[in-house]
C-alpha cells in the first residue's frame, strides 16, 4: 500500500467521528481525502469551517457550505493531518503552511481528530523541520532568536501565508519539551504561530497503515 492510500485510510476512518453540525476541516494531501469522504455524506453536516484558502475552494467545489468561525462559535469536531505526532499526541504541523489558521480553529473544537499515515509517528518531535509563522519585518531576527534556541531556521522563500506572512522552517531541534517550546517560540516578538501544537494536541490519532487504520490515544505521561 502507496503512503497515500494509507493517508486514504486514515481520512476514511475519521468518518466515523462525524455527528453532524459544522465540522472543522484542516488542511493537507490528508485532509483532501476527507474532504472527498465528507462530500458523500454532506446531507448529515450543516458545513465546514475551513483552516486555508485552498481546503475551503475544495470543500466548496464538492458542494459543502464554509462558514466564517465566527459565525459559529465553538465546534465539536476538527479533523487535521500532521507532520509529526509523538505518542503524547503532540503534533508539528504546518508543513503546507497553513499552521495559524490551523491552530485557531483546533482551539476552537472540542475534539481534534489528528489523521496521518503511519510514517508520521515518531519517538521525539523535530526531525521534521519545525514551521514558525513570522511577520515579514521580524523574519531575521526571528531567524537569530531560534538560532539562539538551537534550531536552524530556513527562510521558506516564494511562500506567503494565507494570513501575508512568511515561513521559517526550523531544522536541527530535537524537542523533548513540546509545551515549553512552543510557549517560548510563541513569545519572540513577530512570531505569529509555531506548529507545535502540544498545549492543545490532538485527542485521537488515527494511523492508516499497511494492516489497516488504526487509532491511537494519548499516551499518560
Ligand atoms: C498544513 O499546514 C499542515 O499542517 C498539514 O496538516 C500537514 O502538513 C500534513 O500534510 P499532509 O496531510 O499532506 O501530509
Amino acid at each position: 500500500m502507496t503512503q497515500d492510500e494509507m493517508k486514504r485510510q486514515a481520512a476514511e476512518a475519521a468518518l466515523d467521528y462525524v455527528q453532524g453540525g459544522v465540522v472543522g476541516v484542516g488542511t493537507g494531501s490528508t485532509v483532501n481525502h476527507f474532504i472527498d469522504f465528507l462530500a458523500q455524506v454532506k446531507g448529515r453536516i450543516e458545513g465546514a469551517v475551513s483552516s486555508s484558502e485552498a481546503s475551503t475552494q475544495r470543500l466548496r467545489a464538492r458542494g459543502i457550505a464554509v462558514f466564517d468561525l465566527n459565525s459559529v462559535g465553538s465546534l465539536s469536531l476538527y479533523v487535521d493531518g500532521a507532520d509529526e505526532a509523538n505518542h503524547r499526541l503532540e503534533l508539528i504541523k504546518g508543513g503546507g503552511g497553513a499552521l495559524t489558521r490551523e491552530k485557531i480553529v483546533a482551539a476552537a473544537s472540542d475534539r481534534f481528530v489528528c489523521i496521518a499515515d503511519e510514517s508520521k509517528l515518531v519517538e521525539v518531535l523535530g526531525r521534521f523541520p519545525l514551521p514558525v509563522e513570522v511577520i515579514p519585518m521580524a523574519r531575521s531576527y526571528v531567524a537569530r532568536e531560534l538560532v539562539k534556541l538551537g534550531g536552524t531556521p530556513v527562510w521558506r522563500e516564494n511562500f506567503v501565508t494565507d494570513n501575508g506572512n512568511v515561513i521559517l522552517d526550523v531544522a536541527g531541534l530535537a524537542i523533548h519539551q513540546p509545551k515549553e517550546l512552543e510557549q517560548r517560540v510563541n513569545n519572540i516578538p513577530g512570531v505569529v504561530t509555531v506548529g507545535l501544537f502540544a498545549l492543545r494536541p490532538a485527542d485521537r490519532l488515527i494511523l492508516g497503515s499497511q494492516s489497516g487504520a488504526r487509532q491511537v490515544e494519548a499516551m499518560a505521561v
